[in-house]
């Protein structure tokens, strides 16, 4: 199948992207759209026939279920249940967090199929702020499924191009809405009833961070081990938290990678070729002197801030993966704010497949 890449930066093809994407959905289609955290794989959530097609395309086991995005966020009724003993936690976060990139885990309606969820009672749901998926999808009015627009377990993708070099051939069209502006998956949260606040389980990091949800909940982060950070002391990075898809190995470039704790811990192998992902490529910070990289990737120069490091998070390390090099080499990152979200792709990224 021949993939096309309509560009959205004009108001009249802008007008014609939206168009051709609303006539594929309808006709039970996949189509490829830009969302606030990465691009997104879309098929209308209703539609079994049409889910199964993300699946197939991505190449995704059937035990890994997906993510529901709705057109508004008032439209939650539309495909989840609130029980009563959450609802003011759920309202409160909704109305800070909503449109945006917080997905929330629900018991589900009846009318999303059992292809969407993994046959699980719950669903798990977000509305974006992207403005291109937003157009989208209030005019498709109806909810759309959207894994990340990649082949299973390989690197999320923050651009069409990167759409492109996953899934050319094997979709019939990507939305071209530019870069993403956060370059994280959406944090996944569960809300369970608790005294005096309630409990907030973070089943996936991602920009809405531990510090963000700490106002409206205790908030817990399962399988936490310590790790060094690179300019502090010990830190807290995750392991692999037990949730439906959440695979220890995943978010992975085709190229092996080691997340380092120290520069001490890498000793450079006679006749290999290895590249960096550094945080802030500072030579204080003993990594970029290690070796003679064949390939060095700066996520955020200087001072180094998370926000900044996570959108170029994925790109980075799909430039790296384009080198040939035997090893990615990453530096670890602290584990606050985003930090935390990327310390857990990275340490899924180095699991052994
Ligand atoms: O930012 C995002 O969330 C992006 C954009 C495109 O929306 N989507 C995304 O989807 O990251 P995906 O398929 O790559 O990750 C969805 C993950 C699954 O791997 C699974 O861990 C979790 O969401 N999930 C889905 N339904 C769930 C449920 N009912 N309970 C627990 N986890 C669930
Ligand atoms: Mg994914």
């Amino acid at each position: 199948m021949e993939t096309r890449t309509l560009a959205t930066d004009l108001p009249d093809i802008f007008k014609q992207a939206v168009s051709e994407a609303c006539a594929l959905l309808a006709a039970g289609e996949v189509v490829a759209l830009p969302t606030e955290t990465v691009y997104g794989l879309c098929a209308d959530a209703l539609n079994a026939d049409a889910v199964a097609k993300i699946f197939t395309a991505k190449d995704r086991p059937a035990y890994d279920p997906l993510i529901v995005h709705i057109p508004h966020k008032k439209d939650l009724d539309m495909v989840a249940d609130v029980p009563p003993e959450i609802a003011a936690t759920i309202k409160k976060l909704i109305d800070r967090f909503w449109p945006g990139p917080l997905t929330l885990v629900l018991p589900k309606k009846a009318c999303v199929p059992d292809i969407v969820t993994s046959g699980q009672s719950t669903v798990a749901v977000r509305t974006s702020k992207d403005l291109v998926f937003t157009r989208i999808i209030r005019t498709y009015g109806k909810p759309l499924a959207a894994p990340s627009a990649n082949r299973f377990g390989s690197i999320s993708p923050t651009s069409a191009s990167a759409v492109k070099a996953e899934l050319d051939g094997l979709i019939p069209l990507i939305v071209d809405g530019g870069a993403c502006m956060f370059g994280l998956e959406s944090t996944i949260i569960k809300v369970e009833p608790d005294s005096p606040k309630a409990r907030i389980t973070i089943l996936r990091p991602g920009p809405i961070t531990v510090e963000d949800l700490k106002l409206f909940g205790r908030v817990v982060v399962p399988g936490k081990t310590k790790v060094r950070g690179p300019t502090g002391p010990a830190s807290i990075a995750p392991l692999a938290p037990e949730v439906p898809g959440q695979l220890a190995s995943h978010y992975a470039p085709k190229t092996p990678l080691r997340l380092l704790e120290s520069p001490a811990d890498f000793i450079p192998e006679e006749g290999k070729r290895y590249a960096l992902l550094s945080y802030r490529g500072e030579p204080d910070d003993g990594y970029i002197e290690l070796v003679d990289w064949a390939g060095i990737q700066v996520l955020s120069p200087g001072k180094g801030k998370l926000p900044e490091a996570a959108v170029r998070f994925f790109y980075a390390l799909r430039e790296l993966d384009k080198l040939g090099v035997d090893e990615i080499i990453a530096e670890p990152m602290a584990t606050h704010g985003q930090g935390l979200a990327m310390m857990d792709r990275l340490t899924r990224a180095a699991a052994k497949r």
